[in-house]
């Protein structure tokens, strides 16, 4: 059986239709920016997520460095305990962020970064003693498919089903270096509101 039957068998993939798209491309093998499947063609990965788009995929550096680390401490929970790793890298980020972000909260992927900033939000009113529960996001954004990410996200086909469940959020026009007039007063008149 090919890769590709196999994963009709028991794989869902995320963001798909199965009836419009049946098939998937099996990948095999990835150098540089080129994907190979397991038929042989050759693809560029001009999609390039996470880091391949700066580095390429199969960097040698990169795996030599992953290896090592995942020999010497593969995984701890962060919460209570600490370790060179995430310290060296709070202290490089921090070198290149403005100087008045001085704390880094590391998470493991875009969506769930989105749920942190959003629960940053919150909690911060929360302690206050003040009550708001509206979030304000620009239109047609994409955040992610967690709850939080997809109520900020611009309402997307993907979104339908889960709208009801959505957190409350104000939509402002994406700045697109002429409406910038618009866009305050957009922001002036929710603020006024209160619940942001
Ligand atoms: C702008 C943006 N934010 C958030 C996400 C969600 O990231 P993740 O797929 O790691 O949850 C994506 C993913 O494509 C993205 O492009």
């Amino acid at each position: 059986m090919t890769l590709k039957e196999r994963d009709k068998k028991h794989l869902w993939h995320p963001l798909t239709q199965h009836q419009l798209h049946p098939e998937s491309v099996a990948i095999v093998k990835a150098e540089g920016c080129t994907l190979y499947d397991e038929d042989g063609n050759t693809y560029i990965d001009a999609i390039a997520s996470w880091y391949t788009c700066m580095y390429g995929h199969c960097n040698p550096y990169i795996t030599k460095k992953v290896a090592e680390q995942m020999q010497t401490l593969d995984q701890v929970v962060f919460s209570s305990l600490t370790h060179e790793p995430a310290i060296k890298l709070s202290e490089a980020l921090i070198e290149i962020l403005p100087n008045n972000q001085q704390k880094i909260f590391f998470s493991d992927n875009g969506s769930t970064s989105v749920e942190v900033g959003i629960k940053m939000a919150l909690q911060y009113h929360f302690n206050r003693g003040e009550k708001r529960n509206v979030l304000i996001a620009f239109e047609d954004g994409f955040h992610g498919d967690t709850f939080g990410a997809m109520s900020v996200s611009g309402l997307s086909v993907y979104n339908g089903p889960f709208e009801d469940f959505f957190i409350e959020v104000k939509r402002i026009p994406t700045p697109n270096g002429t409406n910038h007039d618009n866009i305050l007063a957009q922001l002036n008149a929710i603020s006024k509101t209160n619940a942001v």
